[in-house]
């Protein structure tokens, strides 16, 4: 089986190729970040059409890649939400076209299942699983049951993991996107010079909260303006590290509560798997594979390459989704807002229309 993906619900445009095999034949990724880089943030506007300039060249270059031609798909999916609507646009309409002309089945790949999956891309990796969702936009703990089937244990109850780097490495002068440089900042920093908070920490549910953190990141950095430090290297070395240690610490709460809720419910130690852009963070996955190691359980994490947005895991999602005949018709509406949890409703209602058809 071969599926093409195309990934272009923020600012990559990315196309890849890959097999049933688990082989990724090409997978290309464009950054928009120099397009965007003025504004200091993602102008959905500018993603969008830079997008439409990009997509048509970058397929031509994953199937060229891969040595396929449009004859040797077997289905083509694409990120159909949540995400930038504009851009989300271009992904599905290039995909039907292709689809439609082809007569090849179409796969609306929700984005979060993409990056939910990925470990099954580059490992065997049976269901269930513990789900650590860390991104741009999401934070969340997922039990991962099958395709498609998401029980949602908690979430962010304000900003998502990768926000709360990026907004507080703005604060701290460090340009964007945040997440890399302020891992990179925080290199050889001392954690302890600065008290941060650290939210949500011991509370027995499984919910996170990042704003408290970056208002924080915000009070330090205006203290170091006073003093005239707040563009000294040193000092924003230790507040970076401080900032890393701080969401290390609780990533590493939650995810251990979530690994013993997880076995009560399931029998099963683990595995606790990361994903998400944030899951690219060294000191973080090393974090995580020490929580997970003392609740007796496996800590996977994909490559770093394929926690950050791709479309090897749109094309992966797609041939899992292929193998249960769970394909989309062309008329599929793409959807700026779509909750993973929704997924297990629509599987239940096709299962009904399948037994009633
Ligand atoms: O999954 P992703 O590429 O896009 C979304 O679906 O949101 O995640 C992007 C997020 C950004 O917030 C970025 O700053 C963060 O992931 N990120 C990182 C690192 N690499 C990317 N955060 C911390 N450390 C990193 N090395
Ligand atoms: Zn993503």
């Amino acid at each position: 089986m071969i599926v093409l993906g195309l990934e272009t619900s923020c600012d990559e445009t990315a196309a890849a190729v890959v097999t049933g095999e688990r082989r990724i034949l090409s997978n290309l990724v464009l950054s928009q970040l120099e397009e965007h880089r003025p504004y200091g943030g993602i102008v959905p506007e500018i993603a969008a059409r830079s997008h439409l300039d990009h997509i048509d060249g970058l397929v031509a270059r994953a199937l060229k890649e891969a040595a396929v031609g449009f004859a040797d798909l077997d289905g083509v999916a694409a990120t159909a939400g949540p995400g930038l609507i504009g851009g989300v646009f271009v992904g599905v309409m290039t995909a039907k076209a292709i689809a439609a002309a082809r007569g090849l089945p179409f796969l609306a790949i929700n984005h979060l299942e993409g990056h939910a999956l990925t470990v099954r891309l580059t490992e065997d990796l049976p269901f269930p699983f513990l789900l650590l969702l860390i991104s741009g936009g999401h934070c969340q703990l997922l039990a991962v049951e099958g395709v498609g089937r998401y029980r949602r244990l908690g979430g962010t109850v304000d900003d998502a993991v990768g926000e709360a780097f990026d907004k507080s490495a703005k604060l701290m002068g460090l340009g964007y996107p945040g997440g890399p440089a302020l891992e990179r900042a925080a290199q050889g920093g001392d954690p302890g010079r600065f008290d941060l908070p650290r939210p949500m920490l011991g509370r027995d549910n499984l919910d996170f909260s990042f704003s408290g953190l970056k208002t924080a990141v915000r009070h330090q950095v205006a203290a170091l303006g006073r003093t005239g430090e707040a563009r000294d290297a040193a000092a924003l070395r230790d507040l970076a590290a401080a900032f890393q240690a701080a969401v290390g610490d609780v990533l590493a709460d939650r995810a251990a509560r979530a690994l013993e809720t997880f076995r009560a419910q399931t029998g099963q130690a683990g595995p606790l798997v990361v994903a998400g852009g944030v899951a690219a963070n060294r000191a973080l996955r090393e974090r995580l594979g020490a929580v997970a190691e003392s609740a007796g359980a496996r800590l996977v994490a994909p490559p770093p390459a394929l926690c950050t947005d791709n479309a090897a895991m749109i094309a992966w999602a797609g041939i899992e989704r292929l193998r249960l005949g769970l394909d989309d018709p062309l008329d599929f509406a793409p959807r700026p807002r779509w909750p993973l949890e929704e997924l297990a409703e629509e599987l239940a209602r096709r299962a009904n229309a399948g037994a009633a058809g």
